[in-house]
């Protein structure tokens, strides 16, 4: 959801902000711009990938060591040269990026047009910068007092960077709402939405919180609130590898995201669960573990992707842990008035850390006396920091747009945390727990088992690449599965799919399947295996194409299925670790087939930092 980098030091900025642009274009694509100063100020930008705006500007005089570059995904205004970041102010000499909404963009722009002000595009960023000039202007002060009265003023969310043809030795940044990391180099600082673009330069990072303005001036970082009271920059140090972000000699980061899956998983283990000392820990959990032991009931907010992962949490703390849950949407939840008591344990899931609409029903959460227990990937995230406490997954850096590491990451996690509460409860006998820890230590493997034989789903992937639809059936831990098959497939080949408990198939979606309907089936020998038999009665019954993930061994289905995928047996708890494998790989070749695009798929963005 447009990323944002920005560089002064020593060194040439141009390609320290064309490589961070590169890392950071999964969180929008639709155009891209620099600014760079070198006495005056230079600002290009083009519809398009960052490398269309390179190959635009190629020959150009760029030498400058102050700099800030901009990737988009549109919320105001078409995708074009003009509505593309970085803008300028009326006189061309500040220039701004930014990353978010700003919701009361149409009442500024109102009054500074009649001030004299001309906007050149129909973004809402354009309006900060001149809003910026403006203040400048009457007050006549520094550009910092500028920003910080200028932000007063605005509402909505912002990151934002902003540079000024006046003094090259000064960059400008802030927060409210939309990430902004800032990597401490040798006399050098980078900005960025996020490590990625900073991490081959420096490990040590401040993070911005919200209402904090950044001023980098004559090598010197200083914070201070839009209050004006000034703060003290904390450096974290980074534990990111750089061979993380790069795709590894695999064609997309997200092939390479799925086949890193054995290794994120273990990783998400790792120094948590030693089955042979009976041990599973989280240190997190621990902490506030009477506050799981008195509430009665358990409240997940997630979207996308993370809110599978919460669906299929509704199983396993229900089922081990024999605590009420609800999994809520956390666009839904945040507007719907809805009854949060100070003894509810709320769990946030998300990715990235910096969803939006997660993060304000974090706010509203929190603002009722709940606890919050964040469940993210990306340490030191919005979401990580807003929680008082939480576990990280631990699935490293993800690139792919569309989720996969961190889905089983997140249900790993999950699964850990239903474990120690059913044992604490006592709803989980201790040798049922035992077998359970033994279990999970070996879905690492088991899932490095369905990765090396992918043939038969790349086959399944050529047969109906045409199809233009897709229906997915589960039942019990298999149905968040199927609603996660037919969203990945969705997000990167653009074929319409819908995910179905399967019992409810006959209620409605059994009217679509025909012929050319291919039906995947989630089959796996669990607790509903009987039932879901007959579910492909029904739609073998009616002529439709039966795609079935099943477990090894499983003849039954073999003779009735046309396609059959297997995968090895586990726990009922744990299946959906190993059921959305197959999936992940289907709609991946599947949208290989089509020609799509796969780590940039049209109109998504890897990180929804707006409403
Ligand atoms: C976007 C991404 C999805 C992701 C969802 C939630 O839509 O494209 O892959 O599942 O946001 O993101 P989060 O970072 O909160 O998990």
């Amino acid at each position: 959801m447009c990323g944002i980098v920005g560089y002064i030091g020593k060194r040439e900025a141009y390609p320290i902000i064309i490589k961070g642009l590169k890392r950071l274009e999964y969180r929008g694509y639709d155009s891209a711009g620099i600014a760079l100063l070198n006495g005056d100020l230079k600002i290009m930008k083009k519809k398009g990938k960052v490398s269309d705006l390179e190959g635009t500007i190629s020959g150009e005089n760029l030498h400058s060591t102050i700099g800030i570059g901009h990737t988009r995904w549109a919320t105001h205004g078409e995708p074009n040269d003009v509505n593309a970041h970085p803008h300028a102010s009326s006189d061309g000499k500040l220039a701004i990026i930014h990353n978010g909404i700003i919701e009361n963009y149409q009442s500024l722009k109102t009054e500074l047009e009649i001030k004299g002000h001309k906007f050149k595009s129909e973004t809402d960023s354009e309006v900060v910068i001149h809003l910026i000039e403006e203040i400048k202007k009457n007050n006549n002060c520094s550009l910092e007092e500028a920003v910080r009265l200028s932000l007063q003023e605005v509402v909505g969310a912002y990151a934002i960077c902003i540079l000024s043809s006046d003094d090259d030795k000064q960059l400008i940044a802030a927060r409210k709402g939309s990430p902004l990391v800032i990597g401490v180099g040798d006399g050098e600082f980078f900005i960025a939405s996020d490590a990625t673009p900073i991490i081959e330069y420096t490990n040590n990072v401040v993070y911005l919180d919200d209402y904090e303005i950044a001023v980098i001036k004559n090598g010197k970082l200083t914070l201070k609130s839009v209050e004006d009271v000034p703060k003290t920059p904390f450096v974290h140090t980074l534990e990111m590898e750089l061979e993380s972000i790069e795709k590894g000699g695999f064609e997309h980061f997200m092939l390479k995201e799925i086949h890193e899956q054995p290794k994120s998983i273990r990783d998400c283990l790792r120094g948590r669960l030693l089955p042979k000392d009976n041990h599973l820990f989280l240190n997190g959990m621990s902490q506030y573990m009477n506050k799981f032991l008195n509430t009665d009931r358990l409240i997940f907010i997630a979207c996308g992707t993370s809110w599978h992962a919460a669906l299929v949490a509704e199983y396993l703390f229900e089922d081990i842990a024999r605590v009420s849950v609800e999994v809520e949407y956390a666009s839904e939840f945040r507007y719907r008035n809805p009854v949060i008591r100070e003894t509810d344990v709320v769990i946030p899931i998300s990715q990235s850390g910096e969803t939006a609409d997660t993060l304000a029903a974090i706010d509203l959460a929190k603002s009722k006396g709940a606890t919050i227990f964040g469940v993210c990937n990306v340490v030191g995230s919005s979401i990580a920091r807003a929680s008082h406490a939480g576990a990280y997954i631990h699935a490293g850096p993800e690139i792919g747009v569309a989720s996969t590491k961190a889905f089983t990451g997140q249900v790993t996690v999950l699964a850990m945390m239903a474990l120690i509460l059913g044992l604490k409860k006592g709803t989980l006998s201790e040798s049922r727990y035992r077998e359970l820890l033994f279990e999970l230590d070996t879905i690492p493997e088991k899932i490095q088992k369905i990765l090396e034989d992918a043939e038969p789903i790349k086959r399944i992937a050529e047969t109906f690449q045409f199809a233009k639809n897709f229906l997915y059936l589960g039942r019990g831990y298999n149905f968040p599965v199927a609603l996660e098959g037919a969203l990945k497939l969705k997000e990167i080949s653009y074929i319409h799919a819908e995910g179905y408990p399967a019992a409810e198939m006959k209620h409605g979606p059994i009217a679509l399947i025909d012929e050319d309907m291919p039906v995947v089936f989630i089959a796996t020998k669990d607790a509903t295996y009987e039932k879901i038999i007959s579910n492909i009665q029904e739609v073998k019954a009616r002529k439709g194409k039966v795609i079935a993930i099943v477990t090894e061994g499983d003849k039954d289905i073999h003779n009735m299925a046309e396609y059959t995928v297997e995968i090895p047996k586990t726990d009922d708890c744990f299946i959906p670790l190993l059921s959305v494998i197959p999936l992940q790989l289907l709609s991946y070749y599947v949208a290989i087939y089509r020609g799509c695009n796969v780590d940039q798929p049209r109109n998504l963005a890897k990180s929804v930092t707006v409403e």
